[in-house]
């Protein structure tokens, strides 16, 4: 099933179980938001363009925080559940159905930063987006964008031959396998692209990028939170807080800041 047909079938189901803040930039599940972690820099009367942007609540933030922001989303479920946000907090932002991998509806040189949370693992071709994202940025701009953490969900108990261990499964292994996500009563299978370190890292460089920071957040203590506390978390889902113990062991997000030189 494609990215586009799955996030079509889950959107309604995902925007309801999770909540994503719009009040501030979110790196990913109960990670620290832009709020903490500062990597945009101002975004005043800056061209923003968010790939990925899901239901738009990043989009909408950057919106607030003074930004001329654009979000790009393959799935038209989400792009619509991003619009009606919008209109309801009377956000003027322009969304667009499309592929990350072409960029095309936008010329070269229109944005001064360009953001992308928990998407570009769904990416077919890593480099090809790199490349379209350099195509679009203006010189000095930044590309800042967070994953799904290559050890993430690999963190489980294990067995190594014998032994059951809290460990990793195999960290090389990048067989493109399906999975399947069952989320309030839908269900969606996706192709999963297994990404190392390296291979979200080797793309961005010859794409023509600098590298400048790499992040692994800590998640929030939720063990020593308050609800009041846990209500302002920019990313949260009570899935999260089940596994905590697994969450607070393992980082969820992986977080490049790069720079078109
Ligand atoms: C986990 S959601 C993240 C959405 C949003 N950034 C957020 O954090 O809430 C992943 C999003 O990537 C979108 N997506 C997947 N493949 C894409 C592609 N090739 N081009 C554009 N969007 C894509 C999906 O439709 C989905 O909305």
């Amino acid at each position: 099933m494609s990215a586009r047909k799955g996030w079509n079938i889950i959107s309604r189901s995902y925007q309801e179980k999770t909540r994503i803040s719009i009040a501030d930039v979110h790196y990913g599940p109960i990670s620290p938001g832009e709020s903490e972690l500062k990597l945009l820099g101002d975004v005043k009367g800056k061209d923003v363009l968010e790939l990925g942007c899901g239901g738009g609540q990043n989009t909408i933030v950057l919106a607030k925080w003074g930004a001329r922001s654009v979000g790009v989303d393959i799935s038209e479920e989400q792009i619509k559940y991003a619009r009606k946000l919008a209109q309801e907090n009377n956000v003027d932002v322009s969304f667009y159905t499309g592929n990350m991998e072409d960029l095309s509806m936008f010329t070269q040189e229109s944005f001064d930063l360009a953001l992308s949370s928990c998407a570009l693992g769904y990416s077919q071709d890593l480099k090809q987006v790199f490349d379209e994202v350099l195509r679009v940025l203006r010189k000095g701009g930044f590309f800042v964008f967070c994953v799904v953490h290559p050890i993430a969900y690999r963190g489980r108990k294990v067995r190594y031959g014998n032994r059951r261990m809290w460990g990793l499964g195999n960290y090389f292994d990048r067989r493109r396998r399906t999975w399947t996500w069952k989320i309030n009563g839908k269900t969606a299978t996706f192709y999963g692209h297994h990404r190392t370190f390296q291979d979200y890292f080797n793309p961005l460089v010859s794409a023509g990028f600098v590298a400048e920071r790499i992040l692994e957040p800590e998640p929030y203590p939720l063990h020593r939170m308050t609800e009041a506390e846990r209500q302002k978390i920019p990313y949260f889902e009570e899935g999260y807080s089940k596994d905590y113990d697994v969450w607070r062991r393992i980082p969820y997000t992986l977080l490049f800041k790069a720079r078109k030189p």
